[in-house]
């Protein structure tokens, strides 16, 4: 991880879009910016057609005077490349570049991310307009991180893609015959003899093949990441102390492999807007922050945006109460953010977002949210020091893009199968026990942790499959859950018996699927119900912890447990409601070695743990005050706490205690 230069502590700001107003205005902003606390803002997301009006002509007064206010002001500088608009005249001299969607419509200029990832042309503009500002601000003394691009993830299926597609595919498989057998063309007589045969996953006819749509995202991903990296090599020729990034857009769809990519970033950013107005607002926060510092390798990261005032649901936009803005974005530090940064700033007068809640929103600075960003800001540099210590997470949850993808395929046996949702309701599990986790990639040491959980992970590689069960055998324990290790890398499926990949593990083998309908739930021996999904498990070593207690499976293992070398591994073989899944998570748990902790309900625990201190981080998400043990001082009201911590409704505590 590199750091912004300059950036002391946290960091707290966000996107500053100065295009879009007067200087007069500027200097408003950059005093309001200080009032707020603010350390680093990031400009330029979409000023390509402000800075180069015209191909070759630049305006750069304006960016000039900004940067000079900002510094100024001790305001460091997240300066971005603007690739992800390219203007009007870039569109119309390449009509080539404009994306086209699956079903062969090809997209108009007119909103933002009109472009091909796979066009020279775009490529050449791109990397272009990144080494002018480069060269033009490389010694600016505000500038702290560049910030390449916006959100990553546009898709296009024109046949400059498709070339750049087979070059891929030839790179991957070398020969015809290989990708014919990965692809089981075979079937509906889809053997491919030339290279050139192959086209982008287009609309079809009927049903597609899902290791072509599979493939297909790997190689968006991969291309995506090659356009990343020619800007980050201009950026590091240039100014080689200067970290370079990008925002990394998380939402019920992952465009790009995340994972991968944060190997290519100096730090990971992730922008992150939650779905909900009601308290999974606060669980996908937890997660997608858990996830995020997984990509990071369990390191830091930065929350590069979030909304200050607004939870966007299904299109309306929840207004959020005083105090959860502080709540969400604590709850992000906790996790592993250095800091707290927001889209946008100053909210717009005009323009597709001008809805879109800002740190200075349409009212101005005379407004609750802007005095609760300037509270927020305020409250940061107490906190800095939690940055010391590693968030605590004794259990990992695998997690996997090409699995997701794989899962997205339209030829499954229930059309219930989400992998986001099988995942999200695990981590909420831990996040209600307060239990800290960590996101892991299939396949990475899992020896520092005492349960590896496996959510529905249908796509699984040997290695992958391998390495959990070297880390069962020597005393690891493991819980999978219904639909993992179904299919290898070539979405084939592993014959023989399901889960594939894992019966030996398991000690079971299924033969069929019962996947259940929208709304039933099967009850199960010991309480609580299975739904989405259930299976007939034959028991080859395991014993069965709970059976179906009704419908077709009534008598057969539910949820089994096998003792593997010095360790053992669970199964779930249904969707289990909270009250079965409660109870499973606490004995799994127990039989780790790791007791549930003393947590009262509703309460947001994080630990993190340096060599000499640790920090509890506890945020009460309930309307009525809750009590838990505690010893240390309160970084946030500066008060020590003897034995009792009593958090009152909606508040949160920061506790340093020494480490014992
Ligand atoms: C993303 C983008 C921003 C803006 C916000 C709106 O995070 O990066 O430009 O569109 O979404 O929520």
């Amino acid at each position: 991880m590199r750091w912004p230069a300059g950036v002391d502590g946290l960091c707290f700001g966000g996107d500053y879009n100065p295009e879009q107003w007067s200087p007069e205005v500027w200097r408003e902003d950059v005093a309001l910016m200080r009032q707020a606390g603010v350390n680093l803002v990031t400009v330029g997301v979409f000023s390509w057609s402000s800075l180069e009006p015209e191909p070759g002509r630049y305006e750069f007064g304006w960016l000039d005077e900004v940067l000079d206010l900002l510094h100024d002001n001790g305001i460091k500088v997240n300066l971005a490349t603007p690739t992800a608009s390219p203007p009007p005249w870039f569109s119309l001299a390449h009509p080539e570049a404009l994306p086209v969607s699956s079903d062969g419509v090809r997209l108009t200029h007119g909103s933002r991310d009109t472009y091909c990832v796979c066009a020279p042309a775009y490529r050449k503009a791109a990397a272009g307009i990144a080494t002018v500002l480069a060269d033009r601000y490389a010694g600016h003394p505000a500038l702290a991180m560049w910030h390449v691009h916006n959100e990553y993830g546009s898709y296009c299926y024109c046949d400059l893609a498709a070339s750049a597609f087979r070059r891929w595919l030839q790179e991957r498989y070398g020969e015809l015959e290989r990708l014919n057998a990965a692809w089981t063309t075979a079937f509906w007589s889809q053997g491919y003899s030339a290279w050139e045969q192959i086209q982008p996953p287009r609309k079809t006819q009927y049903l597609a093949n899902p290791t072509h749509a599979l493939d297909y995202r790997r190689f968006l991903s991969d291309e995506l990441l090659a356009a990343y990296c020619e800007q980050r090599d201009i950026l590091n020729e240039r100014t080689p102390f200067v970290p370079v990034t990008t925002n990394f857009v998380f939402a019920p769809w992952a465009p790009v492999d995340h994972a991968r990519w944060a190997e290519e970033v100096d730090l990971v950013a992730l922008d992150h807007y939650p779905e909900t107005a009601d308290i999974g607002a606060e669980e996908q926060t937890a997660f997608c922050a858990d996830l995020a510092r997984g990509w990071a390798g369990g390191g830091p990261w930065l929350l590069m945006e979030q909304a200050s005032s607004v939870l966007n649901e299904g299109g309306r936009m929840h207004t959020k109460e005083p105090g959860r803005m502080a709540r969400l974005s604590l709850s992000h530090i906790a996790r592993g953010s250095r800091g707290a940064m927001f889209f946008q700033w100053r909210a717009s007068r005009g323009g597709s977002e001008m809805y879109h809640a800002a740190m200075v929103p349409h009212a101005g600075p005379d407004s609750r949210i802007f005095r609760e960003v300037a509270e927020l800001g305020a409250l940061l540099p107490a906190i800095a020091e939690i940055d010391e210590g590693r968030p605590d997470a004794d259990v990992a949850i695998l997690w996997d893009a090409e699995s997701w993808w794989a899962l997205q395929a339209p030829i499954l046996p229930s059309p219930r199968l989400d992998y986001l949702a099988a995942v999200r309701a695990m981590h909420r599990q831990f996040w209600r026990a307060g239990v800290g986790v960590d996101f892991v990639a299939p396949g990475t040491d899992l020896s520092r942790y005492r349960l590896v959980v496996v959510p529905s992970l249908y796509l699984t590689s040997d290695a992958s499959a391998d390495s959990l069960g070297e880390y069962v055998e020597s005393g690891g324990h493991a819980l999978v859950t219904y639909f993992s290790g179904i299919v290898d890398e070539n979405v084939q499926v592993r014959l023989g018996g399901y889960p594939g990949a894992f019966t030996s593990l398991l000690g079971l083998r299924v033969d069929e699927f019962y996947p259940l309908a929208d709304g039933e739930a099967v009850g199960l021996t010991g309480g609580g119900e299975g739904t989405i999904w259930s299976e007939s498990v034959h028991l080859a070593g395991a014993e069965a912890i709970t059976t179906y207690a009704e419908g077709p499976l009534a008598g057969m293992p539910a949820i089994t447990r096998h003792p593997y070398g010095n360790g053992q591994a669970w199964y779930a073989s249904t969707q289990l409601t909270d009250d079965a899944f409660a109870p499973l998570i606490a004995q799994a748990l127990h039989e780790a070695g790791q007791p549930l902790p003393n947590h009262p309900a509703g309460v947001e625990l994080i630990r993190r743990t340096s060599d000499t201190t640790q920090w509890l981080i506890a945020i009460n998400h309930t309307n009525h005050p809750a009590d838990l043990p505690a010893n240390g001082l309160d970084l946030l009201t500066g008060k020590p706490i003897h034995t009792t911590l009593t958090l009152t409704p909606g508040t949160t505590a920061i506790i340093r205690t020494p480490h014992p």
